[in-house]
């Protein structure tokens, strides 16, 4: 009996570890970095591919004459002299290192906003136009699917059509079809993936999906969960809280958090399993109007907080920018309790509400207690990838996400050890970013396709680790312990 229960116990874990392999750690990659200055390009060879299940290279657009989806950069097809192999070619090499990893052609984004779309569904002939070219581009480069990012079907405001919401569940329909038909006419057992990048306002969502056929057509939604509040506002406010802030009181703000946006696709019929829950590597920053108030809605001056020195966007801090304020310029980090997340904020009046490793790691042990199918980042080129910013490795928060969507028990005995001494990271002394390496943009790129192992750094020793979070996985460990024990020998 005693055997009998401790084996049932193992079966019970192992379940729940095989169960884990079906989990997503969904990353973007996106050009951006290719024309920062002072700062080395993340070629998408350099990408750790053990870190991520599946990569989505945004973005390409849809060409509303021909119908057919085009990069929207020369060297992502084209050999270059600058970049020499083709930017989607050195992408796929990341397979060698990682056979399993999917890699996906994500069309639209935010500044493409709805043209394509529109002319796609425009007629039953030019959705059968787009479909059919799609899946010879896909094809063509080897891509494992494709991924709509349309900001927003619905939207009259961003250009879609009025009728957008029907028809773009018809050309979800159709894509679905057509991807399963021609896996069986070539023979293929793996057949192209189709997924999405959806709202995470119910305004928005309401608009721009029939919620229910749209995820069961798809392989998996993610929900951007993100640019809750930003420079838009008229008070500080976090770009991606799990809850709402008890500083917030107006009542329409009410959904502006994770969890509630989560709640309503599942709430209107979505399958929790279908849903990758959105992380920013980045944080919307504000310029305070006094120094004396540094708090979740604290006045602030119009505009935004100062352009990050590398990304150099008003309002927006890359998540490697912000660990350089932590360090280099000794910004002084908060946490609130009610919205669980982080805050920093500067002498001089800047702010950033932010994804630290902390709170992303409650949101993905927050997404797996929810049955979610994954998280998705936004995006890789957006995380420490150099290691110097951080002082974690390279990567350390898809490395942070990764493993806490994976490795749970693991996470937890590393946890249980923690020091908190270990808090404190070391100032930088330099107050310049002179001593981040300089890009020599003359320089022909290394060819080479895989990459040096990544020093995947020791299971995470970092201490800022959530005590929440660690502390329910703790006492599951340990119940799990101990009801093995006093069975044993009862
Ligand atoms: C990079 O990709 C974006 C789409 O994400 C595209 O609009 C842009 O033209 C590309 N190139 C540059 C130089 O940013
Ligand atoms: C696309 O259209 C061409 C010409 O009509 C046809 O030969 C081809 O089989 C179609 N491809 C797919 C994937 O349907
Ligand atoms: C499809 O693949 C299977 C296994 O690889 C093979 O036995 C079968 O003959 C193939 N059928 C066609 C039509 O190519
Ligand atoms: C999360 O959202 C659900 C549904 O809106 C709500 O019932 C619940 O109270 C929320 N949780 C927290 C902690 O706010
Ligand atoms: C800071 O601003 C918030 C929101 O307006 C307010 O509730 C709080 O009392 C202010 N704190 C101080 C110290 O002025
Ligand atoms: C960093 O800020 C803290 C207070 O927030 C201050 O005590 C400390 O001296 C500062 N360190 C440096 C190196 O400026
Ligand atoms: C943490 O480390 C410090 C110094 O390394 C030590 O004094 C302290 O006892 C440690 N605390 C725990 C809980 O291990
Ligand atoms: C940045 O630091 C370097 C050396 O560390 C120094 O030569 C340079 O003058 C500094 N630049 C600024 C703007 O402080
Ligand atoms: C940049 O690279 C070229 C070619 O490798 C080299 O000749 C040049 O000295 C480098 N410039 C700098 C500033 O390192």
């Amino acid at each position: 009996m005693k055997f009998l229960f401790i084996i049932q116990l193992i079966i019970i874990y192992c379940k729940k570890f095989a169960q884990n392999s079906d989990l997503r750690v969904v990353c973007y990659y996106t050009n951006w970095s290719l024309y920062r200055e002072a700062m080395p390009t993340l070629y998408p060879d350099h990408i750790d591919p053990l870190l991520c299940t599946h990569i989505h290279f945004a973005f390409a657009d849809i060409n509303p004459l021909t119908l057919a989806i085009t990069p929207t950069e020369d060297h992502d097809i084209h050999w270059t002299d600058r970049l020499g192999m083709p930017l989607y070619l050195r992408m796929y090499g990341l397979k060698r290192r990682n056979p399993s990893l999917k890699i996906i052609l994500s069309v639209g984004g935010w500044s493409a906003r709805s043209k394509g779309f529109n002319a796609v569904l425009r007629s039953d002939n030019n959705r059968a136009k787009f479909i059919n070219q799609t899946i010879a581009f896909l094809q063509e480069w080897q891509f494992d699917g494709l991924d709509l990012d349309w900001e927003f079907p619905g939207s009259r405001d961003r250009g879609a059509s009025a009728d957008s919401k029907i028809k773009f569940n018809i050309l979800i329909h159709e894509l679905r079809q057509t991807f399963e038909d021609d896996a069986i006419r070539i023979n293929k057992t793996n057949r192209l993936l189709l997924t999405a990048a959806v709202a995470a306002d119910p305004k928005k969502i309401e608009q721009g999906y029939i919620i229910e056929e749209f995820c069961n057509s798809l392989d998996y939604v993610s929900v951007m969960t993100y640019d809750y509040h930003g420079k838009w506002d008229s008070v500080t406010g976090i770009n991606s809280p799990l809850y709402r802030s008890h500083t917030e009181v107006e009542n329409h703000e009410e959904w502006k958090n994770t969890n509630s946006s989560i709640y309503y696709w599942i709430n209107q019929g979505c399958a929790a399993s279908k849903i990758n829950l959105g992380l920013a590597l980045y944080g919307r920053s504000f310029t305070l109007a006094s120094t004396q108030n540094t708090s979740i809605g604290a006045s602030i001056v119009d505009g935004g907080g100062e352009p990050g020195p590398y990304t150099k966007e008003e309002g927006i801090l890359a998540y490697f920018e912000i660990c350089q304020k932590l360090r280099a310029h000794n910004w002084t980090t908060e946490w609130d309790e009610g919205s669980q997340s982080q805050f920093a904020y500067s002498d001089t009046g800047q702010w950033v509400g932010y994804d630290s490793l902390r709170s992303a790691t409650l949101k993905v042990i927050w997404s797996k207690t929810m049955g979610l199918g994954g998280a998705m980042l936004w995006t890789l080129d957006y995380d420490d990838y150099t290691g110097l910013f951080c002082n974690r490795g390279e990567f350390p928060f898809t490395r942070r996400v990764h493993e806490t969507m994976f490795d749970s028990i693991l996470t937890t005995s590393t946890i249980s050890t923690t020091n908190q001494s270990h808090t404190t990271t070391t100032p930088i002394r330099t107050s310049n970013s002179s001593i981040y390496p300089k890009l020599n943009r003359t320089n022909k790129p290394n060819f080479v396709l895989v990459v040096a192992p990544s020093h995947r750094t020791k299971m995470v020793s970092d201490s800022r680790m959530v005590n929440h979070a660690g502390d329910h996985l703790k006492y599951k460990f340990f119940l799990l312990f101990f009801l093995s024990v006093f069975h044993f020998f009862k």
